[in-house]
């Protein structure tokens, strides 16, 4: 296994009910590290861009409204496959069938207000990653 970075977005719902402590100490408790944060809103465009993947899909419009509707906080997760590793701890798109322990099985309400976004693979991760954050926003946390 190699050392990744991914993208994690906590959604406007888990800054809402204050759940930001909660997330990142399953991040935490998994052996990922946090290695770059920022908390924003998204613009339209902005949240357009971020899921253009979907703009032809029935919920995308939607999609939009919610990422927009408050702030987020957007983070660079790095660690042993944390690309799989972070998916796993998010657990499926649709709470309702996610794993239980999983943070969307745990707090997510609904398959669109599921609370965190995580990049799918590594290549979207770099893609993600560089959407929101320079080189020099992200920190190297290898050294002791
Ligand atoms: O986030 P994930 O990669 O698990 O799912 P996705 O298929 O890439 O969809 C992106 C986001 O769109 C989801 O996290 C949901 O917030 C939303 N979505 C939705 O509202 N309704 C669906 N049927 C599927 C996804
Ligand atoms: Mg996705």
């Amino acid at each position: 296994m190699t050392l990744e970075r991914t993208l994690s977005i906590i959604k406007p719902d888990g800054i809402s009910r204050n759940l930001i402590g909660a997330v990142i100490g399953h991040f935490e408790r998994a052996g990922l590290r946090v290695v770059a944060a920022r908390m924003r809103r998204l613009g339209r465009p902005e949240a357009e861009r971020f899921y253009a993947v979907h703009h032809s899909r029935p919920f995308f419009a939607s999609l939009v409204d919610y990422m927009t509707s408050g702030p987020v906080l957007v983070q660079v997760l790095e660690g042993e496959d944390a690309v799989r590793k972070n998916r796993e701890l998010m657990g499926a798109t649709d709470p309702a069938r996610a794993a239980p322990g999983t943070i969307r099985r745990e707090w997510g309400e609904s398959i669109e207000r599921n609370l965190v976004h995580g990049s799918d693979s590594l290549e979207t991760a770099r893609e993600e990653i560089h959407f929101f954050f320079g080189a020099i926003d992200v920190c190297d946390r290898t050294d002791p």
